[in-house]
């Protein structure tokens, strides 16, 4: 049964939830789910602005159908070959053969590259700026490498002002019903999310990002329309802010991230005493986590909010506790940098991890580590209260009230 949605006079999302899949790109856990946003824009012409993942291709399929009502398909446009938004996309053809794909040429290839040279051959591809009139609407082609492959591209409808920005402004999280960002409370309860889809899915593409963002600004953006989660018709500036703001690593909030890892509890008991220093010292905004008890995904999108973090460590193996170089690993991946860094380790007979947390901090771009590091031996002892309250001193000291 279809379930399709009307967004303008012309166009209609056409894409769907998925609540059962557990890890999105078999990676990240989604317990809210996602949405694979298409859209169906009815003009002269028909065109479809991209196709959605497997696991709803019955319902796209049957959306796309209903709306046509008979009608032949035009077009479909395909700005993101990542298969969470094409892999619907032999089904489509088999179902409507005369539509003309426009994409990339880039992406020409990589349908190719998935789905055979027959299909690379109904594959047209559209340059930097290239329009398509399709009757009452001009959609213009506007490349995005690396945002986040090298073949996307955005469209953008000129008439409407409508931008489909691929996976950029997109989130983590289904659609309950709504599908404007302003019909939901977006800050309240997509905001960690989206964040989180951010810093992991893109955020080490900041440069490309902050490329497209300087190509949106000449644009007069009236609605977005991602890949994922809500669509925006309203205070795109607030979002845009974020974006500007993430794509240059700039912290979201004057805030402390305290992730700690902790074998028997006892760096965990340091690291939760210095927080408590730290909220005396007159820290509004602290948030601690065990990194062995949260998904390295979720502290990534704290460490984009934060301006300060916390790393609190025990010793292994004469090195990092695993999960903590794990999400040291993950923060350069996702090319973090300009934070205040505050370190605390823990070793019962040869302390090093905090040596190594340095290292791994030294590859990263413009983070200011303090003078002050706690180095406890199995447990905080009661004369080393003095050094943690000097550490939660400096590091409010640095921070901007
Ligand atoms: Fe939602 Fe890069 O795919």
């Amino acid at each position: 049964m279809y379930n399709c949605r009307k967004l303008l006079p012309d166009l209609y999302w056409v894409g769907a939830n998925d609540r059962r899949l557990a890890l999105f790109e078999n990676l990240f856990p989604i317990p809210r789910g996602v949405s694979y946003n298409a859209y169906l824009l009815l003009d002269e012409k028909t065109v479809l602005l991209d196709t959605v993942d497997h696991a709803v291709s019955r319902v796209f399929l049957e959306n796309v159908e209903h709306l046509l009502n008979g009608r032949g398909l035009d077009y479909v446009i395909v700005n993101h070959m990542e298969p969470d938004h094409c892999a619907t996309l032999q089904a489509l053809l088999a179902r409507w053969p005369e539509a003309q794909v426009l994409c990339t040429a880039k992406a020409v290839q990589m349908i190719g590259q998935f789905f055979g040279p027959a299909l690379a051959a109904k594959a047209q591809s559209v340059a930097e700026g290239q329009t398509l009139c399709t009757g009452r609407h001009t959609l213009r082609f506007i490349t995005a490498p690396m945002v986040h492959w090298p073949e996307v591209m955005v469209t953008f409808d000129e008439g409407d002002g409508v931008l489909f920005s691929a996976d950029a402004f997109g989130s983590f999280g289904a659609l309950d019903g709504h599908l404007f960002a302003d019909e939901l409370d977006f800050a309240g309860r997509f905001l960690p999310d989206a964040r989180r889809y951010y810093a992991n899915i893109v955020g080490k593409y900041g440069a490309q990002v902050a490329a497209l963002l300087k190509k949106a600004a000449g644009l007069d953006i009236r609605a977005i329309c991602p890949l994922h989660g809500p669509i925006w018709r309203k205070n795109l500036d607030w979002l845009l802010e974020k974006y500007q703001r993430w794509s240059q690593w700039q912290p979201e909030e004057q805030a402390v991230l305290v992730a700690y890892a902790s074998m028997y509890g006892n760096t965990a008991e340091a690291a939760e005493t210095l927080a408590g220093l730290l909220a005396e010292a007159g820290v509004q905004k602290i948030a601690v986590y065990d990194v062995s008890a949260t998904d390295v995904s979720e502290l990534v999108g704290e460490a984009f909010r934060c301006s300060h973090l916390v790393l609190a460590a025990p010793t292994y193996n004469g090195g990092v506790y695993p999960k903590m170089e794990e999400l040291l690993a993950h923060l350069k991946a996702a090319g973090l940098q300009k934070r205040t860094v505050a370190l605390l380790e823990n070793g019962s007979w040869a302390p090093a991890a905090a040596k190594g947390m340095r290292a791994a901090l030294e590859g990263m771009k413009e983070m200011a580590l303090l003078e002050n590091t706690v180095s406890i031996k199995s447990s905080l002892a009661e004369g080393q209260l003095p050094a943690l309250k000097a550490l939660a001193d400096e590091l409010a000291g640095t921070l901007a009230r």
